[in-house]
């Protein structure tokens, strides 16, 4: 028999079988391996295709044409099939239960809060706040005007020391305290009360960051401070010990006792350090003396403070025969330190969240 009658007696007995197969296949992959039986690497028309070497040339366009046809009609069947059972796939899913979209997520993401130093930041405003100080902001990068000048500092205090200061060029540099806070409010006051002729009358604070060219475990170059100052007729050095003595019992609860001692600051007089009765021990307990936070002194110092210096007052416009006033400046982190227990200043800014998650 010829190669030719070969390869026609073949696809003959291939016939349409390949039709019901396909048709049959219940899913894509059924589908493909019925196909890879016809056309695969052993598959039963690829056997046929290779007879077609062995058919002479003049009968090669004929039988070539049949096999040609033959395939096409394979390839379409698969085709047709595959798509069709694509669609019964959608069908189904359609028609199927819808996906439950109220299931909650696989991925959680652990909830964020305050950083201790603005947390407390936040509780110094509300005390100060409930007490009738309003809030205010200012400017980190300051005049030396409004940083030193205005506040009475003398032009050799070692404070503006190039040791001492962050400076950006002559006359310019980064805040080293929020008392610049007491110039630039005390002068708005002024020229308001220059112009509409009402008398003049601050209670003010003021939180943010502060800088200075200090480093170790409680200094840190950038830190926070909260400024706080009232200003009217007849402010003495009581209504400054009342206003601190309840704002240390709001944070360290009732009783907790305040004591000035006196201290020098350029722009206060007289001026005073506070201490606060050491919250972490009791003479009671006997425990005093082995106290390390307070290193057995029984009081923690938490502020500077004074009355405003008649030269303040002057630079900023304020007559300093009618008016008068108190001031008071504390560092932030230091009170959340003290709170937490925190020994060094640097745990603050390295923002572990181990460390963080603590609070
Ligand atoms: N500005 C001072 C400092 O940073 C703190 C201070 C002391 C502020 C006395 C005041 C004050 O308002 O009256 O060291």
């Amino acid at each position: 028999m010829s190669a030719a009658a070969i390869v026609e007696e073949r696809l003959a007995a291939l016939g349409t079988r390949f039709t019901e197969a396909f048709a049959a296949a219940p899913n894509e992959q059924a589908l493909r391996a019925e196909h890879a039986k016809l056309l695969g690497k052993k598959g039963e028309l690829t056997a046929v295709l290779a007879l077609m070497r062995d058919v002479p040339a003049e009968a090669r366009p004929r039988i070539g044409a049949l096999v040609n046809t033959f395939k096409e009609e394979v390839e379409r069947a698969f085709e047709g099939r595959l798509a069709a059972l694509g669609k019964e796939k959608l069908q189904a899913e359609l028609a199927g239960r819808p996906h439950d979209i109220s299931l909650p997520g696989r991925l959680s993401f652990g909830r964020g809060h305050p950083h201790p130093v603005l947390a407390v930041k936040d509780e110094l405003l509300a005390i100060f706040g409930d007490l009738g100080f309003r809030s205010v902001p200012g400017p980190e990068i300051e005049l030396e005007e409004n940083n030193f000048t205005k506040l009475a500092f003398p032009p050799d205090h070692p404070a503006t020391d190039m040791q001492d200061s962050f400076w950006f060029g002559p006359g310019v540099l980064l805040r080293t305290h929020t008392s610049n806070v007491q110039v630039r409010e005390m002068s708005r006051a002024a020229s308001e009360a220059a112009a509409t002729g009402a008398p003049l009358r601050l209670a003010v604070v003021s939180a943010g960051a502060v800088y200075r060219r200090d480093d170790d475990v409680t200094h840190s170059p950038m830190f926070h401070q909260i400024e706080g100052f009232l200003v009217d007729e007849h402010v003495s050095l009581a209504e400054l010990r009342g206003v601190l003595s309840a704002f240390a019992e709001r944070l360290y609860g009732p009783g907790t006792p305040v004591r000035f001692r006196p201290s020098y600051f350029p722009f206060v007089e007289p001026g005073a350090e506070v201490d606060v009765g050491c919250v972490f021990c009791s003479v009671a307990a006997g425990t005093r003396a082995a106290c390390r936070v307070c290193k057995g002194t029984g009081w923690l110092e938490i502020a500077g403070c004074g009355m405003v210096h008649p030269d303040v007052f002057r630079h900023t416009g304020i007559d300093p025969d009618r008016y008068t006033g108190f001031a008071f400046g504390m560092g932030i982190e230091r009170i959340a330190m003290l709170r937490y227990g925190i020994p060094n200043i640097r745990l603050l800014f390295e923002n572990d969240p181990r460390f963080l998650a603590q609070f």
